[in-house]
């Protein structure tokens, strides 16, 4: 019998469930709350607000702790490719050997976008937003593909199908976009190598990634897999709730990943150390201008709803950046501005009182910078990483019996007691 919750309301009691995970997280279940009481409960930024029960991730975000199925990031990093971490995520264990070899040859084998499906990138200007090519050659590739899933098999190529083109789509889009013959998938190269290969190899010249480059593109990507509920994850989440297929649900993710709060960070974060760079501005002037809420500054890559202690993985990161700078022999001055940032603001009160530090976004670029990724292309490296989540937490919602459609309610706070007017009669003033 699980512990209740008792609420007093207008003068009645009620009892609700209290639900605790794996984990020990406690939460009040609602689900009969309107019913038994009327009210509903309303939550800005769901800061409060649990939508589901996941297996998927584990974040505490007081201890700075991030666990992929039970396993800590620290473990995975530098150990798990980025394709057994998808695996990982989306199955829920580690892939036997029988497993990671099925699993990677199937990624091989649809590898490549069917012949139509690059005639959409002579459509796009050169200049458009890989996020916003993403987003729409995902759904382009729902055309092309089987969507429906009915077992562990399907979901499997399908996963693989979508990973595997979600790289060729970003590649080729770039190629599209500095006016370089689009580069086939080789069939005897890994993911990330394959992936590299897509972006810099040209008719006359093969590109090989180093070791040092390959590993640190894999831990970028793995460290990205998943994250809980995040803004993208929930989107991906919702989409799902309707039983819309997982190319269309993983498509909307990819938008709401996007925005600069989200995972467009890693591209505010390079330009925000640039602006900082180019004006010649002391770090410490640029933090003061943060603390005044009037400039509406924010300092990008600080931050973040769950954690209130580092981010674990913009530690593995900042090493990572190090480790490639050191094997590439370049050195990065944002790489040194941004600890110059980060050691101003985590001693300054304002940061240190709300529980400020660097998230996922603020030293991921230096690595892609060091890569040679160009800057519109981050958020797109962020989403290739991202895919797994989505495909798990779509898989959560499509393998659930009870799959109930995501439908929030609202307090309606408009005008009240309106009638329909002739259009001669229709004078409203400004605050109307
Ligand atoms: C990702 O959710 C996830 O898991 C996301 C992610 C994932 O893997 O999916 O981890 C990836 O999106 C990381 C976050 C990337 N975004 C940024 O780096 C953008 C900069 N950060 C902020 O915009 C902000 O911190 C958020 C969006 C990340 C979190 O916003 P919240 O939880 O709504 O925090 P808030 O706006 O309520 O801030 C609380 C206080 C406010 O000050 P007060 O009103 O109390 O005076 O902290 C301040 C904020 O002004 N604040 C910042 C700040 N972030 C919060 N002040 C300056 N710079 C910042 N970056």
């Amino acid at each position: 019998m699980s512990r209740m919750a008792k609420l007093e309301l207008d003068g009645k009691s009620y009892e609700l469930p209290i639900v605790e995970g794996t984990e020990k997280e406690l939460a009040i279940d609602i689900s009969s709350l309107r019913a038994q009481t009327g009210y509903i409960t309303l939550d800005d930024g769901y800061g409060n607000t649990g939508s589901c029960s996941s297996a998927i991730t584990f974040i505490d975000g007081d201890k700075g702790v991030l666990r992929y199925r039970g396993i800590p990031i620290e473990e995975i990093a530098g150990k798990s490719s980025f394709v057994e971490t998808a695996w990982l995520v989306i199955f829920g264990h580690l892939p036997t050997i029988e497993d990671r070899e099925r699993f990677s040859g199937l990624l091989t084998e649809s590898s490549r976008l069917d012949e139509s499906m690059r005639k959409h990138f002579e459509g796009f200007p050169p200049n458009g937003h890989p996020m916003a090519i993403l987003s729409a050659m995902i759904n382009a590739l729902s055309t092309h593909e089987p969507v429906v899933i009915d077992d562990d098999r399907d979901l499997e190529e399908a996963a693989a199908r979508l990973m595997s083109k979600v790289r060729t789509i970003a590649a080729a889009s770039y190629k599209a976009s500095v006016g370089e013959p689009i580069v086939y998938p080789r069939y005897d190269m890994k993911y990330v190598e394959n992936f590299l290969h897509m972006m810099f190899s040209v008719p006359y010249r093969d590109y090989e990634p180093t070791p040092e480059v390959s590993a640190a593109l894999n831990l970028f990507l793995a460290l990205h897999a998943d994250h809980e509920q995040n803004c993208s994850t929930s989107t991906v989440r919702m989409v799902a709730s309707s039983q819309a297929n997982m190319f269309a649900s993983c498509s909307a993710g990819v938008c709401a990943l996007w925005g600069p709060l989200h995972g467009g960070a890693n591209v505010a974060v390079i330009e925000m150390l640039e602006q900082i760079r180019e004006s010649g501005m002391p770090v410490s002037e640029y933090v003061a201008k943060v603390k005044d809420k009037q400039s509406g500054i924010k300092l990008m890559g600080f931050g973040h709803r769950v954690y209130r202690n580092f981010d674990p993985r913009s530690k593995i990161l900042r090493k990572a950046a190090d480790d490639l700078l050191a094997s590439m022999k370049i050195h990065d001055p944002l790489l040194d501005l941004a600890q110059e940032l980060a050691d101003v603001a985590l001693s300054d009160d304002y940061f240190v009182e709300r529980k400020l530090y660097p998230n996922v976004d603020f030293y991921s670029g230096t690595i892609l910078r060091a890569i040679g990724i160009p800057l519109n292309m981050f958020t797109v490296m962020f989403a290739i990483g991202r895919m797994p989540g989505w495909i798990a937490n779509w898989k959560e919602i499509h393998d659930d019996p009870k799959g109930r459609i995501y439908r929030p309610r609202q307090v309606y706070v408009g005008h009240t007691g309106e009638h329909w007017m002739p259009r001669e009669e229709r004078h409203y003033d400004e605050e109307d």
